[in-house]
């Protein structure tokens, strides 16, 4: 008897508190960037705004995938980072909400041109460019040359001594796949894809997992966003950042609200809340050196200088279309993983 109302003062209580029960505010957030990030968001956001957040990390490509199997059923409210493409893909599927927040003005055109494409179902919340990774002390331990380019990476002395993550799950190696068919033209950049494979050990789950194993020794190279390589540096790790000679692509990572949310307010006040200047500045106490989408926030003096780097013009619009990703992955499978290594 003492023990049952025990349990029912005590569960009073939680609800009295809001910390539980289906009246307290709370919000499901999909996350796309690395953990520590998506941590530093989440708790942050619920210091602000009392806001419980209940946030999950997965790439890219697996975020999109879960928006269209929960399409009927939503289970997220809102998903932030990730690269663009898969956001773009959602956007036009429609699985994402229509959204125009009120800091639109400070952000980066980049940024705006993001949500135009996406129909304002998308934003961009921070952008950074392709690159890869290497363990100097293994490179050096092996007696293999310093790559510079991305033709290097597929010279047989680097067999078996690269990972990059698998594009249908990882949006960073579906931006490698993208930005290698626009830079050298579909048959030639599915012939470096193709060669590629020959020197891969392990295509990961994750789009930074490369950079980290390199860190520790587990590879040599690690095919990657140059932020993610230069995090490992800032941490410790023997890892040299390369911008590969022949130009690069680089992803504008975005922030769209899911269709159908259920806490579509929370969903909107994430929304804002993580275009400010001050949230977008905080990146860099995690070791995120993505160039943010406000013009007023601030970045790491560790962060890649985009302004140096070759870019491509990447075609945002027709990389982040359904039917040319679901093409150029499914021509990525029959034809590249389907290889013998
Ligand atoms: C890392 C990068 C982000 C990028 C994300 C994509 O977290 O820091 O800039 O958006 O990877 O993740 P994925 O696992 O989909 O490649």
């Amino acid at each position: 008897m003492i023990r049952s109302w025990l349990i029912s003062a005590a569960a009073g209580t939680l609800l009295a508190a809001g910390s539980v029960g289906a009246d307290a505010a709370s919000l499901t957030l999909y996350c796309g960037a690395d953990e520590t990030w998506c941590q530093q968001m989440a708790r942050g956001f619920e210091e602000e705004t009392g806001i419980t957040v209940d946030m999950t990390r997965k790439s890219a490509g697996e975020i999109y995938a879960q928006l269209k199997a929960e399409a009927s059923n939503p289970k997220g409210d809102i998903w932030w980072a990730g690269t663009g493409d898969p956001h773009l893909q959602a956007a036009e599927e429609g699985l994402t909400e229509e959204y125009t927040s009120p800091l639109m003005s400070e952000l980066h055109d980049w940024a705006i041109k993001q949500a135009e494409t996406g129909a304002h179902r998308t934003v961009g919340v921070y952008s950074g460019a392709l690159g890869f990774g290497y363990n100097k002390d293994l490179l050096a331990k092996n007696g293999l040359p310093e790559p510079k380019c991305w033709a290097d990476l597929t010279k047989p002395e680097y067999k078996g001594q690269i990972q990059i993550a698998n594009p249908n799950s990882s949006g960073t190696a579906y931006t490698m796949l993208a930005t290698m068919v626009q830079l050298m033209g579909e048959e030639k950049g599915f012939e470096y894809m193709k060669a590629l494979h020959k020197n891969v050990n392990q295509y990961t789950k994750s789009g930074s997992a490369p950079i980290k194993a390199a860190g520790l020794g587990e590879t040599t190279i690690g095919i990657v966003f140059m932020h993610d390589s230069v995090a490992q540096t800032v941490a410790g790790f023997p890892v040299v950042t390369v911008a590969p000679c022949e130009g690069t692509g680089y992803e504008i990572g975005s922030m769209s609200i899911i269709k159908g949310a259920r806490h579509l307010d929370e969903a909107k006040k994430f929304y804002d809340w993580a275009l400010r200047a001050d949230v977008q500045s905080k990146a860099q106490e995690v070791k995120s050196f993505q160039l943010p989408s406000n013009k007023a926030a601030t970045q790491s003096k560790a962060a890649p200088d985009l302004s140096t780097i070759k870019l491509i013009a990447y075609d945002f619009k027709k990389y982040g279309s359904s039917e040319e990703r679901k093409r150029l992955l499914k021509k990525w499978d029959d034809d590249v993983a389907s290889l013998p290594q």
